[in-house]
Order: structure tokens, then sequence, then C-alpha cells
């Protein structure tokens, strides 16, 4: 079994030579008698024409099935013109097959290999998909993605950084998510929990001198999925010592640049721009804005403070605000596409979706009774109100009116974009650095703040002094790298002293000290024996290559992803533990038998 080429590499000037082939079916053709196949493998397609004068080739044929794998040996055949095909890079060449050696014959695919597949449910696909990945854009993703990585790495290298490998075996962090728990057969009763990120450990890297962490983490986090997470999933994590947000800015916009240059051959312009988390929501209503196109949020807090709408009126009054924006050139949405973003709306936290539309150079809404002529004005004015347009309201807290806007937005611009307008070229790169977040929340469910990221990051220099009278006020030294409404990833400057570290935990964020000292405790002794000052990031690597690919969902990246159940329909995983394994584990499973 020795090839000579892939099934990408022959031309013209290797006709005349003899040439060995291995790889699967593509296609067969019977030509009046003549048979031609395409073989396919991991580089290309190569056309093979059968020696007519071989009976024996002509006897297989027929036999012969499409993804069987085969070994083609024969003389490689210069084609003529009439016959090129210059769509295929091999178009100009044939093979002329003196003998083939069938190596595994196939069964027909439950499933079109070709672009049809697409169409195809995805819990069949994954069932096969071994199948699947045959297929060229699944082929090609892959092979981004291990460009991409290999940039990756090269670049880290090339910036003194070493790769270390940290525990899968972890115990629980706290950065939010649910986790997935491992029980230990040594230590009955107790458990590992999967790493939600390496956080912890690469701070410790920080503390053991390491200076120029990386690596490609895998990370878990036991979520509910979407198109946008999966339960496993890889972060390009990477952490330094004696730097600052600056110094972070200038790395990851470097990298970003060696990626897209050595992925897609494209130039990407640095530095990025930059956008405080309060104008990110205020302009976009998201903490990741797509900036491709405008249709900006403004506020009209002030205008309808007074308004005879009192929805308005009563929103200002109670602390709230009022945002608008104009979803140009949508008055002519149908009944149904209002009632879906009303309904999009609602589940985010509105009480309604107000709406003004300027049609035939007339006003309507529901509400254009209560509005007065200055409150129009402002509305004509700001937003820049035109026939054929539609403004959309939002009246509440500060924070649901930006989110409920933010949707609203982006699924105009869907809209639009079903009507013909092209608003988000997935080639336009729009950059941005989410900067200048709060450091922590209020959850009114828990009568306590949490850490708006993790707790290990520092707090702005000047707002220290608000750490113990208004928590809210103080703005954390953490950086969101965003491209086109995707977070691509997150990190921070960290705290390096013990007694900061101490306070947020403790007096903050009200974790109990035995809590503190049972989860951080090693943490607060590390950061008593010389901490640098250092910080990090973690970029989500499915999410960049997905962008890169331009697919849609992240499971289209990754090799063996799980289905929004957390399933693995390939190897039925997860699967059921025998009574040995659990009597060893010391575990009773409680679970009902699903019930169908
Ligand atoms: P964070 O939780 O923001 O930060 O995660 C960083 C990036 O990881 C990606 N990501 C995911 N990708 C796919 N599926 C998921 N379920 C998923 N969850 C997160 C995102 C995200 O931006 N330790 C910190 C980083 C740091 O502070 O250095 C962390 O994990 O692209
Ligand atoms: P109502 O007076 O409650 O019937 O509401 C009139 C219009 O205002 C409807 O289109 C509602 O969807 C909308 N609306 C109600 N409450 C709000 C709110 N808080 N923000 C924006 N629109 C609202």
């Amino acid at each position: 079994m020795k090839r000579t080429h892939h099934c990408n590499e022959l031309r013209p000037e290797n006709a005349g030579s003899s040439a060995s082939l291995i790889g699967w079916i593509d296609s067969l053709r019977d030509h009046g008698g003549v048979f031609f196949l395409d073989l396919r493998d991991r580089e290309g397609k190569t056309q093979v024409v059968l020696d007519p004068e071989n009976a024996e080739l002509s006897a297989l044929f027929p036999n012969l099935k499409p993804e069987s794998v085969i070994e083609v040996s024969g003389e490689v055949r210069a084609r003529d013109e009439a016959t090129t095909n210059p769509n295929l890079p091999t178009g100009g060449v044939e093979v002329f097959a003196k003998g083939i050696v069938v190596h595994n014959q196939s069964k027909t695919p439950p499933f079109p290999l070709d672009d049809t597949a697409d169409k195809v449910s995805e819990d069949l696909r994954l069932s096969y998909r071994y199948l699947d990945l045959r297929r060229q854009n699944n082929l090609h993703a892959l092979k981004l993605r291990h460009r991409a990585s290999h940039a990756i790495r090269q670049y880290f290298d090339g910036h003194g950084f070493l790769e270390v490998e940290t525990p899968v075996l972890f115990k629980s962090t706290p950065e939010g998510a649910r986790e997935f728990l491992s029980p230990s057969r040594l230590n009955p009763g107790k458990f590992y929990a999967l790493p939600q990120s390496p956080q912890q450990y690469k701070q410790m890297l920080m503390v053991a001198g390491i200076e120029r962490y990386y690596q490609l983490a895998r990370c878990f986090r036991d979520e509910d999925l979407r198109a946008d997470r999966q339960p496993e999933f890889t972060q390009v994590d990477l952490e330094m010592s004696f730097i600052d947000r600056e110094d972070m800015y200038a790395l990851i916009e470097g990298l970003l640049k060696t990626v897209w240059k050595e992925t897609l051959g494209e130039e990407i312009s640095a530095p990025f721009l930059r956008m405080p988390y309060v104008d990110a929501m205020n302009r976009f209503g998201s903490d990741k804005p797509d900036m491709r196109f405008g249709m900006e949020i403004e506020d009209f807090s002030e205008e309808f403070s007074a308004s005879g709408f009192k929805v308005f009126a009563g929103a200002v009054q109670s602390g709230g605000a009022v945002k608008a924006f104009n979803a140009k050139g949508l008055a002519d949405l149908t009944q149904g596409e209002l009632k879906h973003l009303e309904e999009t709306a609602k589940s985010l936290g509105a009480k309604g979706l107000a709406f003004v539309k300027s049609e035939n150079g007339e006003w309507k809404s529901p509400i254009l009774k209560f509005l007065s002529e200055e409150e129009k004005d402002a509305l004509k004015q700001r937003l820049s109100v035109e026939d054929g347009d539609i403004v959309f309201f939002a009246a509440g807290p500060w924070e649901t009116s930006c989110n409920v806007l933010g949707r609203v937005r982006l699924e105009s611009a869907t809209l639009l974009e079903k009507r013909g307008q092209k608003l988000r070229d997935p080639k336009d790169w729009k950059f941005l650095w989410v900067i200048d977040f709060p450091l922590m929340h209020y959850e009114e469910e828990e009568g306590r703040y949490v850490a708006s990221h993790h707790p290990f990051t520092a707090p702005v220099e000047e707002d220290l002094e608000f750490l113990d009278s208004d928590p809210k006020k103080v703005r954390g030294q953490h950086y969101d790298i965003v491209l086109n409404g995707v977070e691509l990833g997150g990190g921070s400057i960290r705290i390096h002293q013990p007694d900061v570290q101490k306070k947020v935990f403790e007096d903050v964020l009200k974790i109990p000290a035995d809590v503190v000292q049972s989860r951080f405790g090693y943490m607060l002794e590390a950061f008593s024996y010389g901490a640098p000052p250092h910080g990090g990031i973690a970029l989500g690597l499915d999410r960049l290559v997905t962008i890169l690919c331009n697919r849609e969902s992240i499971r289209d990246v990754i090799a063996f992803p799980k289905t929004q159940k957390g399933q693995d329909l390939m190897t039925d995983s997860p699967g059921e533990a025998t009574e040995r394994q659990l009597r060893d584990l010391k575990i009773k499973s409680i679970a009902e038998e699903p019930q169908n």
C-alpha cells in the first residue's frame, strides 16, 4: 500500500508517469461502457478511468459502491481540452487504472455526503459524524481550526510563553456555571469538579514565577446549551506577570492579526476600538455589540419624564429609563413579525413593546394619542424618522430596557435582511474591546453582591475607595474582546494582594470566612509568598473558528460535538454505570426511569 500522490496533486505535467492513489469513491459513472470514478481523499479528488481492455476491472466496476475505500494504480494521462474539468485542480488529468484493490466496501450512507446534507436532521448527521466529517465544509472547518491552533501556538512561542498543562480533575470553582463532578474512588464521598477554566491554576503559575503561560485548555460547564455553547469547549487561555491592560490589548490584537493572516490571508487593522460597558449598553443594548450596522438606541427619559403616556412617565419617575431606536425601513413588518418581537421583548422582562411607525406621511401607533407634539418632534429629530421607519420603545429599569432593545435591534436586522438589505457582512470585522465593567452587581435573589466575572478581578485603582461604601460603583480591570456581536473572550488584571482578595471574598461578596478558607485558603496563602502583579484572558477557540469559517454554530467546528441535550449520539454518551462501578465509588443513583 504505497500511495504515490494525494488526490489533489496530479497535473498534466505528470502525464505518462505511473501513480497509485488511495481514497474513497466519491462518484461512479458509466459512459456507455467506459467506466469512470472520482477518487477522493483528505486533500482532493482525481478522476479515474478504467482500462476497457481489462476484463477483471470491467467485471469489478458494477460491484463498486460510493464511499468504499479503494487503491488505484495506473498511468497518468492528460485530458484533452474538451474533457478538462476547470473546477478541479486535477481537472487536466485522469488516472488510467490498470489495477484496483478494494480495501473496504461501503454500505449506502444514510444521507448524501454533499451540501444537500445540510437539510438532513443534525441528529442523524451526528449519529454518523464520521461520515458527516467527510463532507467538504466540515473537513474545511477542521483544517482551518488546525491552522488557527498552529498559528496561536507559534505566536505565543514567539512571545516568550510557556505552554503548561493544568489538571482536569479539579475542585469547585466560583465561575458561575454548574459543574461536572467526578467521584473519587480513593476518597469515598468526595468529588472532583472538572474545571470551568484553568483560572486558579494559571494564577498559581504566576506565583510560581512562570511569568508567561498559555494553554489550549479544555473547559467544562454544565450549562443550558445553545448555538454558541458546548458543555466542553476549548479556551485559548493565558496569564502574564508584570503587565497592565494596555499590554494585554496589544498582545491580543497581535494574536488576532496573526490568526486572521494565517487562516484567511486577511489583514485586520489594530488597535481595536474600545467602549465602556455603559456606552455599549446605552447605544447597542448589549455588552457584546454588533457594530456592523447602526440603528443605535437613544435615551428619551428626559423627554418622556412627564409624558401623557403614563407607562413612560412612570418608568422615569421610578428611576428607570425610556429608550428607543429606529428600525429603519421596517414599517412594513407583518402582524406575525410584530407579535414575535413583542414576545421576545416580554421574555426579557419588558412589559410591552410600544412602537410608532411612519407610513404614507402619517404616524401610526397605538400610543399616538398620548404623545405630545414636542415628544414627536424629539423622536423625529433624534432618530431621523422618515417614511417607512418604525421606532420601538422600552420603558422600565435601565438594564432591562437596554437588553430588550438590544435584542429587538438584532431581530430587526434579521427582518431587514430577509427583505434584501445587507446589514451584516460576515467579512466586515468589527473588533471591539468592551471595558470598565462593574466589578460586581447586586443579585436580588441572593440578597448580596456577586462578581460580574469572577472574584479575582482587580478593581480599577481610583474606584477602590467605594469598595465598602458603594460596591456597584466600582469598575473592574476587566476587558472583553468582542467581534460582530460575539463575545470572543474575556479577562482581567487580577488581585495579587492577599488582604484585598480576602476583603473582596468576605466583606464585599459576603462569602463566609470558613467557606473562603476551604475554597480559596491556599490562594490567600500563596499570595503571601511573593505574588507578582498579573493578569490574563481566555478566548473561546470554538467561537473564534466558527467566525473564521462563517458557520452558524460552534458544533460545526468541533469534531465530535454534543447535542443540545448534552449527548454524543455517535457513541451514545453519557451512558449508565454498572452496579460494580457504582459500588466501588460508593454511589447510589436515585435517577428515575425516563418517562416517555
Ligand atoms: P469566560 O467565562 O468569559 O472567562 O470564558 C472565556 C471565553 O470562553 C468561551 N466560552 C465558551 N465557549 C463555548 N462554550 C461555552 N460553554 C463557553 N463558555 C465560555 C467564550 C468566553 O468569552 N477564566 C476566565 C478568563 C480569564 O479571566 O482569564 C474565563 O473563563 O468565548
Ligand atoms: P398598554 O397601555 O399597556 O396597552 O400599552 C400600550 C402599548 O405600550 C402597547 O403596545 C404595549 O406593548 C406598550 N408598552 C406597555 N408597557 C411598556 C413598556 N414598559 N415599555 C415599552 N412599551 C410598553
